[in-house]
């Protein structure tokens, strides 16, 4: 197994990945030409990982050092795309505001600005240690770029997931109140 940053040209099947194992997210409603375009802004301007066996890519983990800045240059560089996209997926769309306006809230702060924004392993490849190689070289990513602490908010129904990020070191800091229907728990990971 190799562990490498991703390129621009990765991020087809990281969406493909993103589309089939994070069903319930809301980025995941949103659709395939989304979840591309997004990935290839994470690539571009935030962190984005991947893992591969035999030149295929099993895995990955995004994230971004200020959600705030992430977000002002996706919207700049795919403006156009993304009002065709969200003009039919309205509701959809008013969850991205809620992340937004969440981030930058008053229950929000004292939270570190860093986000680990999504992590995903195919299935015959969960429960072999290659998240927690996605996960250690995202930190050492971070590292590099003098961040000492980020956070990661995940939905508190995703058992796996959230006894993942307990299991490798993540402190729970609070329930995220982002989206009423669908709660979180918000973790924190310090350096
Ligand atoms: C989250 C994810 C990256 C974790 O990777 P993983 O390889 O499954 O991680 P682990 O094998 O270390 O499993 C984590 C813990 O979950 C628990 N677990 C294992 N199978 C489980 C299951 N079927 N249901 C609930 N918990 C389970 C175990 O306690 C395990 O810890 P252990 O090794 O001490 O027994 C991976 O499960 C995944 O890709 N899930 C789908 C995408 C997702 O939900 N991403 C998170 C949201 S961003």
């Amino acid at each position: 197994m190799f562990i490498r940053i991703a390129s621009e040209k990765d991020c087809f099947r990281v969406s493909e990945i993103h589309l089939n194992q994070i069903k319930d997210g809301f980025l995941t409603e949103l659709g395939p030409e989304f979840l591309r375009i997004f990935y290839s802004a994470i690539s571009q301007k935030a962190v984005l990982i991947v893992a591969e066996e035999n030149g295929k890519i099993i895995g990955f983990v995004s994230g971004c050092l200020i959600l705030k800045d992430f977000y002002r240059f996706f919207i700049k560089k795919h403006i156009f795309k993304l009002a065709v996209i969200l003009l039919f997926k309205l509701k959809k769309a008013r969850k991205i505001c809620e992340t937004a306006k969440y981030s930058s809230s008053k229950e929000n702060s004292g939270l570190p600005e860093a986000e680990l924004l999504s992590i995903a392993v195919l299935p015959e490849f969960q429960g072999k240690c290659v998240s927690k190689e996605l996960l250690q070289s995202f930190v050492s990513e971070l590292k590099k770029r003098e961040v000492k602490a980020f956070k990661v908010m995940v939905g508190e129904k995703l058992e796996r997931a959230n006894r993942f990020y307990i299991k490798n070191g993540f402190i729970f800091h609070s329930k995220g109140l982002a989206h009423k229907d669908s709660p979180s728990n918000i973790y924190v990971f310090k350096i």
